[in-house]
């Protein structure tokens, strides 16, 4: 039997439109192409955790629209359950508008929509998902005290809660103190530092981690792009460089990376096995566009950590 993988999170429609280069505040470009694609950091680690082989689940609100039922069925494609994700009357699903560079860089702005509207008392009412010795997955573009009440709620259950501080803002300490694994990137990371926003050199790359664990998470994973990725978690502390390849598309990188994680750590990976899975997953999920479209099958990984 597998072991259950919870996403509590956003879902969004992507409008996706490719790009010589990023637009400066007053400018009109022309892009290239433009494409629909399903997205949402819950819902693209959701469908990680789905093409890669895990058991998932999703949480989440869409609105009472066509995007809405278009979202639900991607993920019920990657093999997801999505049927605790409620429509929610009256409101529009939520939506992201990105512009992708050509060396893969983004830009993203949101329309929350109905994901402002998946509540506390969702998670409660879907008390019977959160099982014990399972994981679930958190992000950000829920509202702070959804992510609040669901990570004390699976702590209280005696899961395993990951939580991917992106879009990066700053966290309270009751939350950060139900985290068993958090997965920042480099400006995540400094922001929940008190620091302004820049690069993190790998060899700072122990100090932060550590800065980071005693703000409550028992473990930290720096997701630092090509420098790859730190860990440091009680005993277990290294480095996972990154995948070399070409990029095209940065976005749900992250996400892919996260899915992955709990896909291996849920199959009894050790930490820097699971790290090194996610990051291959991650590395391939940038060579494509687009958020769920970008994110490999199982079979790819499994064919590139062997290569
Ligand atoms: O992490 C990538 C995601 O961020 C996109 O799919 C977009 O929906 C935004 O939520």
């Amino acid at each position: 039997m597998r072991t259950p993988i919870v996403v509590a999170g956003s879902l969004n429609m992507d409008f996706v439109v490719q790009m010589q280069a990023l637009p400066t505040p007053g400018q009109t470009l022309r892009g290239r192409d433009f494409q629909l694609l399903p997205g949402g950091k819950g819902a693209n680690q959701a469908c990680a955790v789905g093409k890669l082989g895990g058991r998932g689940l999703m949480l989440g609100r869409v609105g009472g629209d066509v995007f809405g039922e278009q979202l639900k069925a991607s993920l019920a494609a990657a093999g997801v359950d999505t049927g605790r994700v409620a429509r929610t009357a009256g409101e529009a699903t939520g939506v992201a508008l990105i512009f992708v560079e050509s060396g893969g860089q983004n830009m993203i702005v949101i329309a929350a929509g109905a994901n402002d509207r998946f509540m506390p008392a969702d998670i409660e009412a879907a008390g019977d998902c959160f099982t014990p010795g399972g994981y679930v997955l958190l992000q950000l573009e829920s509202p702070q005290e959804t992510v609040e009440a669901a990570a004390a709620f699976a702590r209280g259950r005696g899961m395993t809660v990951i939580l991917d501080p992106a879009p990066a803002r700053p966290l309270s300490r009751a939350l950060l103190g139900n985290v068993d694994i958090l997965t920042p990137n480099e400006t995540e990371a400094l922001l929940l530092l008190g620091r302004p926003p820049g690069e993190v050199a790998l060899a700072e790359a122990p100090r932060l981690a550590a800065a980071l664990r005693a703000q409550g998470p028992r473990c930290v994973i720096l997701k630092l792009g090509d420098k790859g990725a730190w860990y440091s978690g009680g005993t277990a502390e290294g480095h996972v460089p990154a995948f070399e390849v070409e990029a095209v598309d940065a976005t749900a990188a992250g996400d892919t990376f996260n899915g992955a994680l709990a896909v291996a750590l849920s199959e009894g990976a050790a930490l820097a096995a699971a790290v090194r899975f996610a990051n291959c997953a991650a590395a391939i999920s940038v060579t494509r566009l687009g958020a769920q479209a970008s994110v490999p099958s199982r079979a790819e990984v499994d064919a590139m950590l062997r290569a």
